[in-house]
């Protein structure tokens, strides 16, 4: 599958590694390609370009760019470039304000996820959210005691959430699908619970996992 990835941090770059790991292909986009000139030569086939390149290179789109950035990275990657395509949202709605006592603050409402205004303003894109709970040290491929961890997912689009259950496969991950995109209003809060222990022990190495039955 050929792969758009938005973004130039680690989150863009750890994904992107991961689907080229598992043969697919990328072209990651940035603002600035310059910045992901040092990742293109030291990763075995990954191309960059500017967002707009990197969403009409990908059948898929990954979206991994700061999340009050969000809407302008799409509308720079282009509307006819997102049209009927799934775009996996890993982004946060995460404040420009220092965490309180470890608890990360929010732009966003508990009744209205981020996901859900980009889904309304970018109608056509088939929005997921996933790996928006994880750090890059576990992404792709974690080995856990434990098992397998748990990625919790959510979309309006059924074929877009099995395509991501796809790769959550090939990445080491099962699936808990959550429902629609309003699922996403508890979702994008996992990262905060996330980061909690994160910042008390400065171990950014777990991930979740839900038990059944
Ligand atoms: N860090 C983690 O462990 C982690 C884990 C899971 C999810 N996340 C989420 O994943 C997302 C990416 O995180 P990150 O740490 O890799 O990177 P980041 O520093 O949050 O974001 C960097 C990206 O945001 C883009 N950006 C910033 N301002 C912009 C603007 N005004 N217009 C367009 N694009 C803009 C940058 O574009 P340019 O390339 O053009 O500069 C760059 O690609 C975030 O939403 C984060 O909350 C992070």
């Amino acid at each position: 599958m050929k792969v758009g990835v938005l973004g130039s941090g680690d989150v863009a770059k750890t994904l992107a590694g991961g689907f080229l790991k598992h043969g697919h292909s990328v072209k990651v986009g940035s603002r600035n390609p310059a910045k992901l000139a040092d990742w293109a030569s030291q990763t075995q086939g990954g191309t960059v370009g500017i967002f707009d390149e990197a969403a009409a290179f990908g059948e898929l789109v990954v979206l991994a760019v700061k999340g009050k950035a969000a809407a302008d990275a799409l509308t720079l990657a282009g509307l006819k470039n997102l049209a009927g395509k799934t775009v996996i949202d890993a982004c946060n709605p995460i404040e420009d304000a220092p965490p309180e006592k470890g608890v990360l603050r929010f732009f966003t409402d508990i009744n209205l996820s981020l996901m859900e205004t980009l889904q309304s303003q970018f109608p056509d894109a088939h929005f997921v959210k996933a790996y928006n709970s994880v750090g890059v040290p576990c992404m792709i491929n974690p080995k856990f005691e434990g098992g397998r961890p748990t990625m919790f997912i959510c979309g309006n689009d059924e074929s877009a959430k099995k395509q991501l259950a796809a790769i959550n496969e090939q990445f080491g991950w099962e699936t808990a699908d959550m429902g629609t995109v309003e699922a996403a209003r508890a979702i994008e809060p996992l990262c905060m619970l996330w980061c909690i222990p994160g910042f008390k022990h400065n171990d950014w190495t777990h991930a979740f996992k839900m038990l059944t039955k």
